[in-house]
């Protein structure tokens, strides 16, 4: 699939980072088919997209768009909660939480739904997935486009954040590379060249650094060295972190952006 053929997105889930991910897609001028399990949840889902703490009604008051950037970004978003509705995409987001395992997110469940998305969608389209943890290589196995599979990993809130992750398999086509790198451009993201590993599900770059660099800040409390509150005004004021290592309190990546 190349860039120029991407008339659709369908994106597989409408929480945290599928919402994020379709409304930066629509303010780019990118159609999208947004696919959860219930009206309910697309509804919340709409309504972050439009009111929420990044919404798009915030930045038409602030002048980031105009009525008809903002009227065009609407027209584009579209929700469904029947899978054969995305049949025709030209690319598949897959950004589905844990389900009823509780998790963030639950490999079981991924491979089952990408297997079946497998059936439905084109042969010609692209799949990523937004997977923070999961080796790519094990999810594009589900499928029989493993060509054509690829990570694409955002970070919350997906419509602010500028970085993605872009995961490449052994088997991913140089197209589906390119395919990604377009697709950010066009946009407006950031991307990064990640090598996916098989077998391990221990997350690309961010995730591990930041996970790193969580557990010694968690060390150092547990520890009795310093509070969580000094934690994080080290790190913000002797490295120049925009926020410290430590959640103390308010809207984070994993809450939503109401
Ligand atoms: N939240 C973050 O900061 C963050 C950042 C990067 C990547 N991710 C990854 O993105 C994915 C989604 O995370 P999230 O934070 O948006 O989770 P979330 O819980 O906010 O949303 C997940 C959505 O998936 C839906 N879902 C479950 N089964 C589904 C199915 N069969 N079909 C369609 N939708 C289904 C749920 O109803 C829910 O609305 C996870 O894999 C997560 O690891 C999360």
């Amino acid at each position: 699939m190349k860039f120029e053929n991407v008339k659709c997105v369908g994106i597989m889930g409408a929480g945290v980072m599928g919402g994020g991910i379709a409304q930066n897609a629509i303010l780019c001028g990118t159609k999208v088919i947004v696919r959860d399990l219930t009206d309910e949840i697309n509804d919340k889902a709409k309504e972050t997209i439009l009111n929420g703490r990044f919404g798009l009604k915030g930045g038409l008051e602030r002048g980031k768009q105009t009525q008809e950037e903002y009227d065009k970004a609407v027209s584009l978003l579209n929700f469904t909660t029947d899978s054969e509705d995305l049949k025709d995409v030209d690319l598949l987001i897959e950004a589905i939480g844990g389900g009823d395992s509780g998790r963030l997110e639950d490999k079981p469940l991924k491979l089952k739904i990408f297997a079946e998305m497998d059936e439905i969608i084109k042969k010609e389209a692209a799949f990523a997935s937004n997977t923070s943890t999961f080796s790519i290589t094990d999810l594009a196995a589900a499928t029989k486009r493993k060509e054509q599979f690829i990570g694409m990993h955002w970070f919350s809130p997906a419509n602010i954040m500028k970085l993605v992750e872009i995961i490449h398999t052994e088997d991913s086509s140089e197209e589906t590379f390119q395919l990604m790198v377009d697709v950010c451009e066009a946009w407006g993201k950031i991307w990064v060249k990640v090598k996916d590993i098989p077998g391990t599900d221990s997350g690309f770059i961010g995730n591990r650094v930041m996970g790193a660099a969580r557990r010694e800040a968690m060390a150092i409390v547990k520890d009795g060295i310093a509070s969580p509150e000094d934690v994080n005004k080290a790190m913000i004021n002797g490295f120049r972190w925009p926020a410290g290592p430590l959640f103390i309190s308010g809207p984070g990546a994993r809450s939503g952006w109401q």
